[in-house]
């Protein structure tokens, strides 16, 4: 069983409890973490090729103009092939109530024929919202299993749960 996980994170400013706090790692981050704790897999981070600024409100406001202009950001590195791959794991924050651009514009360009999806999201409090239906038109061809999100703030204390959504 071979085993990929593609992953966004932006460390910076960022809400946790409603206060304004700057996160040396992403919550994405440590989601990848705790999973690596229970399956060996290949990792690849999504980086966009011109960072996110550290301030949070400006950061939000480029996403939201990045979402309804259909703008997918230039990344620092594209995957081309997962063949390889069995399962592939997607660890994204929630931006906007989906995921993050540069995310999509990745996933959009992988054939998923006949692969296993699991996607994990952290988010600020409002659930899967339209990731799986994203998902879904992203990888195309896919047995998409259900997604689990995983607030920002419970992040370090969800090994647990992270556990049993792999091997369900
Ligand atoms: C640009 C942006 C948009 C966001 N949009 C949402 C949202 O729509 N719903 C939500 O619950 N949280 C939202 N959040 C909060 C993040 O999803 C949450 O803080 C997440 O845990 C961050 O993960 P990371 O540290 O790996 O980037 C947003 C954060 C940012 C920076």
């Amino acid at each position: 069983m071979n085993n990929l996980i593609i992953y966004f994170s932006r460390r910076g400013e960022n809400y946790l409890n409603g206060s304004l706090v700057n996160f040396e790692v992403g919550n994405a981050e440590v989601l990848v973490e705790h999973i690596k704790e229970f399956i060996d897999a290949d990792t690849f981070q999504v980086e966009t090729k011109e960072s996110y600024p550290d301030s949070y409100m400006e950061t939000i406001e480029i996403a939201k103009k990045e979402q309804e202009n259909n703008v997918y950001p230039e990344l620092k590195e594209y995957l081309d092939d997962i063949s390889q791959y069995d399962t592939i794991y997607i660890v994204s924050p929630k931006w906007w109530g989906t995921l993050p651009m540069p995310l999509q514009g990745q996933l959009k360009q992988l054939d998923f024929t006949g692969k296993t999806v699991k996607t994990l999201i952290t988010h600020e409090g409002s659930g899967l919202g339209n990731s799986m239906k994203d998902i879904k038109k992203l990888c195309n061809g896919a047995d998409i299993k259900d997604g689990l999100d995983i607030k920002g703030s419970d992040v370090q204390k969800a090994k647990d749960e992270i556990k049993e959504w792999i091997e369900y």
